[in-house]
């Protein structure tokens, strides 16, 4: 043998405060969740959960879809899965671009072969419903219209009950990037009329990162079905997956995380429990305290007050602070963590999560008074 063998411990993390872009603190009854005993994938019990997981996950995107399961995978994949299946070569899409995530959508249409027609935003603004509206005149045969609700990189909150409505009027299907978004303010699926949504575990349903909530309208499916080329990735061809995750009689597609799918469960009963709209409250309540607070450190945020998300608060560094130095000293000296800017907003800002389970009054006052401690020195 010539690998030797590595005298390397059991990994102990260390107890943080997850007030950053996600991950979002992780509820007790979720981690114990994730320790319940393994059951094989195509066990009757675990197939009924299955069943439990796509009910409570329609209440969390307050739709009627069938299709609506968790992908296998973080955001990113639930992100590919929508596209992949929706987008065929040769297809115009408008793409709307208000930060990072909007960015990624538009590689998304070029990898497929369709042409992308970007729909441009400042970093920190809503998209422009007026800009859609341009775009679509100008291109009236786009088929799909996609944006991000929830712009993580900025903090911005867009209209996707306004949006969702011109891709309507113009016959195009809305793609709908919640990842942020949902549990943390109204995601309203079928009052919108979305017809794929993609969200993540992570966030504002504070389970472990690695599923992917998506779902599928009617007219969703219908398109996906009168495909003439065939979906360009197997795993995510929504054609096979669905033996596994719908029907009588599962079929074997892929090996589901079986433990991650319990912490879902859990997660998404929490929320049930609680209640969407009382869960949107408490977002907004926790939102107000912290901007309070941050009002009196003097910290400016970055978006307009209309467009504010309230599980994800970006403020400007101020002058004289060194970003990255003070972020160390929240993890090091109060076990805290925020986030860094990304792309155009790197090195210039921080993002403060209240996501999920994170969004409590006493991280609120954590938060101030160790940002007090590392700004005032
Ligand atoms: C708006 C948005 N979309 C997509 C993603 C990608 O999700 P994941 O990192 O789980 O792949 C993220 C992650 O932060 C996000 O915030």
């Amino acid at each position: 043998m010539t690998i030797e063998r590595p005298a390397i411990p059991s990994f102990q993390p260390p107890v943080r405060t997850l007030m950053g872009p996600g991950p979002s603190d992780v509820p007790p009854r979720v981690l114990s969740a994730l320790a319940r005993p393994t059951v094989g994938h195509l066990d009757p019990a675990f197939v009924g959960m299955m069943d439990e997981v796509k009910s409570l996950l329609r209440y969390a995107f307050q739709t009627r879809n069938a299709l609506t399961f968790p992908v296998s995978g973080p955001g990113s994949l639930g992100m590919e899965t929508c596209f992949v299946n929706l987008v065929s070569p040769g297809d115009k899409v408008i793409v709307c671009v208000n930060g990072v995530f909007g960015g990624r959508m538009v590689e998304n249409v070029r990898r497929l072969g369709g042409t992308p027609v970007i729909v441009e935003d400042a970093w920190g603004a809503p998209v422009d419903p007026a800009k859609v509206e341009d775009a679509f005149a100008a291109n009236p045969d786009a088929r799909l219209f996609a944006f991000v609700h929830a712009e993580t990189s900025t903090g911005a909150l867009s209209d996707a009950a306004a949006l969702a409505a011109i891709a309507r009027r113009h016959d195009a299907l809305t793609i709908m990037d919640c990842v942020t978004s949902l549990g943390g303010v109204p995601v309203l699926l079928d009052e919108w009329g979305i017809d794929a949504a993609y969200s993540g575990s992570q966030k504002c349903l504070s389970c472990t990162p690695g599923l992917s909530p998506v779902s599928f309208s009617e007219a969703a499916v219908a398109r996906i079905r009168a495909r003439t080329t065939p979906c360009p990735s197997w795993f995510q061809d929504l054609g096979l997956v669905l033996g596994y995750w719908s029907g009588a009689k599962r079929t074997y597609h892929h090996t589901a995380p079986v433990n991650p799918l319990y912490g879902l469960h859990e997660a998404l009963v929490i929320l049930a429990e609680e209640g969407v709209e009382a869960a949107w409250q408490r977002h907004r309540d926790n939102h107000l305290r912290l901007a309070a607070g941050l009002q009196k450190l003097g910290l400016d945020f970055v978006v307009r007050e209309d467009a504010r998300l309230p599980q994800l608060n970006t403020v400007w560094v101020p002058a004289g602070v060194d970003e990255a130095a003070a972020r160390a000293r929240l993890l090091n000296e109060f076990g805290l963590e925020i986030g860094a800017g990304l792309g155009a907003l790197a090195g210039k800002v921080w993002r403060i999560g209240l996501m999920g389970h994170s969004s409590r009054p006493a991280n609120v006052a954590l938060c101030l008074a160790a940002l007090e401690a590392v700004i005032r020195g």
